[in-house]
């Protein structure tokens, strides 16, 4: 008997909390219940895509779901455009995403968790190394031979500086290396032996085995035309200055005119001493002159017109 007393009791109890809570929701639920909203108990209509039914205040509303906002404002099409991937409104509306350039590659913008991004597909040896789409693949990773220093075969590569006067770092072909020294217009040093851990090793500029290029080597000059001699990488310091000298180019020959002398070379390259009346041009110590025939001399000086009389001078 008295469990069933208990059990009434419990039922009259949970049954009272029970219609007063029903109550005390019925009483909030005017304000906040899209279904039963407001005095009038008003059923808030569907709600248009990508949105759904509020109830504020007593108000019949909608809102955009999240990721999804109404950037037409067009009430009927609901919240149209999904900024949580649309490229053109990424985040918020007309917010677009820009497209990479297509510089040695191409790609796409992306919207991704409402955030711009890109996609970018580089060409062979080129590469995206800043990230900013607005130049593309802006390296070329085995380009030129000291742009690429910084980024060499790959995105942020530097190319350790040289250790040795005698060369350069380089970025040759997407690999780091060396590159000899230029002194004007050649390599000054050279690299003769292949071997780039003792760097340029070799003097092409007075090295007379490796004269302005390695393996040059500059050629004896005959007995007492010259010294072997290599001057700023060529050979024509094998030539004894202002006595001989290598006019006809030929290298074989060494330095086969003798300016003292030579009437083809008379003190210098090409200089040829003229043919002149009754006389025969000569190269007497880099100065041109005549020779009289016999029987003929020359009274008045002028080697122009030669050996001028017949005979010895009047005043003789
Ligand atoms: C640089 O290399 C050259 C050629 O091998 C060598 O003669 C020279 O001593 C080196 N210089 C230094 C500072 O190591």
């Amino acid at each position: 008997m008295g469990s069933t007393t208990a059990a009434v009791n419990a039922a009259i109890i949970i049954g009272a909390v029970l219609l007063f809570s029903s109550l005390h929701i019925d009483a909030g639920a005017s304000l906040t219940d899209v279904d039963n909203c407001g005095k009038s108990h008003h059923k808030c209509p569907p709600a248009p895509p990508h949105s759904e039914r509020t109830c504020k205040h007593g108000k019949c509303n909608t809102e955009c779901k999240r990721g999804w906002l109404d950037c037409d404002r067009k009430k009927a099409n609901g919240c149209e455009v999904n900024v949580e991937t649309d490229v053109k409104n990424c985040g918020s509306c007309d917010n677009v995403c820009p497209v990479p350039l297509s510089n040695h590659g191409s790609g796409e913008a992306t919207c991704t968790n409402g955030v711009c991004g890109y996609t970018l597909t580089c060409e062979k040896d080129h590469a995206d190394c800043d990230a900013d789409p607005s130049n593309g693949c802006e390296i070329d990773l085995v380009g030129e031979l000291y742009s690429t220093i910084e980024n060499c075969g790959s995105c942020g590569n530097v190319c350790p500086a040289s250790t040795n006067e005698t060369a350069f770092a380089i970025c040759d072909a997407g690999k780091c290396s060396l590159l000899c020294k230029f002194f004007g217009g050649f390599l000054g040093v050279l690299d003769c032996d292949n071997d780039m851990s003792n760097f340029c090793e070799t003097n092409g500029r007075t090295d007379v085995n490796n004269c302005g290029g390695c393996g040059n080597v500059c050629l004896p000059p005959p007995a007492g035309q010259g010294e072997l001699a290599c001057n700023d990488g060529v050979c024509t310091g094998n030539c004894v200055k202002g006595r001989y000298e290598d006019c006809d180019g030929v290298a074989s020959n060494g330095c086969e005119a003798e300016l003292m002398w030579d009437t083809d070379n008379c003190g210098s390259c090409g200089l040829v001493c003229p043919s002149a009346p009754n006389a025969t041009p000569i190269c007497d110590y880099r100065g041109c002159r005549i020779s009289c025939n016999d029987g003929y001399s020359d009274c008045d000086g002028v080697a122009s017109n030669g050996c001028e009389i017949h005979g010895v001078c009047p005043n003789a």
